[in-house]
């Protein structure tokens, strides 16, 4: 899908050759002297357009106009809900029809918020799954055009959300591929093939080389399975060499049945999305590549699937962390958090300036919080401010958690060092108690996204969250402007 940004009014846009022009508008609304202006307040006046966000009026071949066919559309206050929820609307009322292309017009000079809400709301709103489908009718939607006042202004963050948007559909295309179609080699391939991008690398380790690094936790939860582990390592490199990094490290589990441990069959397919956390790193990656900014940033994946089998790990095992810490393996369903220890282990010997981990940890954060936002979980005060101004700024929200120490005393054990689990209150906190263990030499964060990555029922799929927020961290650090 093209995007492209242009310099309209209302009056401009009522010259707009089209097949289908969708006329954002707000309560603030002023006509202007054209036949575009003029059919809007008519509508307005007569009540034909109600003042919610989301209540549209179809008109087809306007007099007087360019467009072929005019959809009016109420955002009502122009929050970002609202404009997902008129964008939404307005692009599942005109989906039938098939569109090759469509033009978004602004009523005034929208925010930089607004834009890429409207932008990814298009490209969400249009998405079509079609890699495991024999006769799969791919997304028609080709070429969307949004028309501003101000475009100018809006250059780069119009250039910033196309590339959001990009990531996000990648992270998507990954996360939702079943799980014999994204297995960790796949997901390897996927890595390298970015590193085929401009200032991206990628290296990949075998079971070898995690070995001989002594991550025997991760090593615990992909013995279990026939299919080969791997950990990703993605790199792009924007600044000087001693710029220190950013680090963003993802959840790669490609199936989680629980392991030993098992879950029960209900919706155990959902599973296959436990790799959500390392698709959008994948995402970020692709991002960066098309926005080349100066900054630093490495990407960690380790990834597995966990299964049980009879080499599979056992409740009460005890292994050996890349940290040296032991770990009594009480329940084998938490793995994520084993992976992740060695990862942000790992990660120390890029004396990063901040790790960001990002997993499908726990389904108690699900409880917690729901869709709406992902669990954000740091105790550097900096890395939370900087965090929570990228999700208003990206409306890809998360929440502030809570780390008090005494969340921990469950994770205690006289065989090892620290179990794996504690009981079931406050799991998604718990597990984020286990993860701070492991992160003594920088500052971190984890984001759960076990209720954000996806969507059950009906409308079952990959969101490609938390792309949007982490790429607005990201370049929230690059160097400002002389
Ligand atoms: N991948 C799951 C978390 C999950 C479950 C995400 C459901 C989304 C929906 C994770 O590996 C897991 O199984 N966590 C356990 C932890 C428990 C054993 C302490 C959980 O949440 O039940
Ligand atoms: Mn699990
Ligand atoms: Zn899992």
């Amino acid at each position: 899908m093209n995007f492209e940004l242009l310099n309209l009014d209302a009056a401009q846009a009522g010259h707009e050759k089209c097949d289908v022009l969708l006329l954002l508008l707000t309560s603030t609304f002023k006509a202007g002297r054209n036949p575009l202006s003029s059919l809007i307040s008519k509508a307005l006046k007569a009540g034909d357009l109600a003042d919610k966000p989301g209540s549209l009026l179809d008109i087809y071949r306007p007099v007087g106009l360019a467009c072929a066919r005019l959809v009016l559309v109420q955002l009502a206050d122009g929050k970002p809900g609202s404009v997902r929820k008129g964008v939404a609307a307005a692009v599942a009322l005109i989906k039938a029809a098939k569109p090759k292309q469509l033009t978004l017009c602004f009523d005034q000079a929208p925010g930089s918020q607004a834009l890429h809400v409207a932008l990814s709301t298009v490209a969400e709103a249009s998405y079509v799954y079609t890699t495991t489908l024999s006769k799969a009718e791919a997304r028609t939607l080709a070429r969307v055009r949004l028309g501003v006042p101000n475009s100018t202004e809006l250059a780069t963050p119009f250039a910033q959300s196309v590339a959001t948007v990009r990531g996000i559909e990648l992270a998507k295309e990954w996360a939702n591929r079943p799980a014999n179609h994204a297995t960790p080699s796949h997901l390897a391939r996927a890595a390298q093939a970015l590193a085929k991008l401009p200032r991206i690398k990628c290296d990949v380790m075998n079971h070898k080389e995690v070995e001989k690094l002594g991550m025997g936790a991760f090593l615990a939860v992909a013995q279990g399975s026939a299919e080969p582990l791997k950990f990703i390592e993605l790199h792009y490199k924007g600044a000087a060499k001693n710029q220190p990094p950013v680090v963003l490290v993802g959840k790669g589990i490609t199936f989680d049945s629980g392991g030993i441990s098992i879950k029960p069959a209900a919706e155990m397919d959902e599973m296959k999305y436990d790799m959500c956390g390392a698709a959008s790193v994948l995402g970020v990656f692709k991002a960066l590549a098309e926005l080349q900014p100066d900054i630093n940033v490495v990407g960690l994946i380790p990834s597995c699937e966990n299964l049980p089998s009879s080499r599979a790990v056992k409740p009460g095992d005890v292994v050996t962390s890349m940290s040296g810490q032991t770990i009594e393996i009480l329940n084998t369903d938490a793995e994520g958090r084993l992976v992740l220890c060695d990862a942000l282990t790992y990660a120390e010997r890029f004396k990063p300036q901040a790790v960001i981990d990002i997993a499908t940890l726990t389904g108690a954060c699900v409880i917690a919080l729901g869709g709406v936002r992902s669990g954000f979980f740091s105790s550097d005060a900096a890395l939370s401010a900087a965090m929570a101004q990228a999700s208003e700024a990206s409306q890809d929200l998360c929440w502030p958690m809570p780390l008090d120490d005494d969340y921990a005393e469950g994770l205690k054990t006289s065989y090892a060092d620290v179990a794996n689990v504690a009981g079931r209150p406050g799991g998604a906190i718990t597990a984020a108690k286990f993860l701070q263990r492991f992160t003594g030499k920088y500052p971190w964060g984890h984001l759960d996204i076990a209720g954000s990555a996806w969507k059950s029922g009906a409308a079952k799929g990959a969101t490609g969250r938390p792309v949007g927020l982490l790429l607005h961290y990201v370049l929230s650090l690059q160097t400002p402007a002389a």
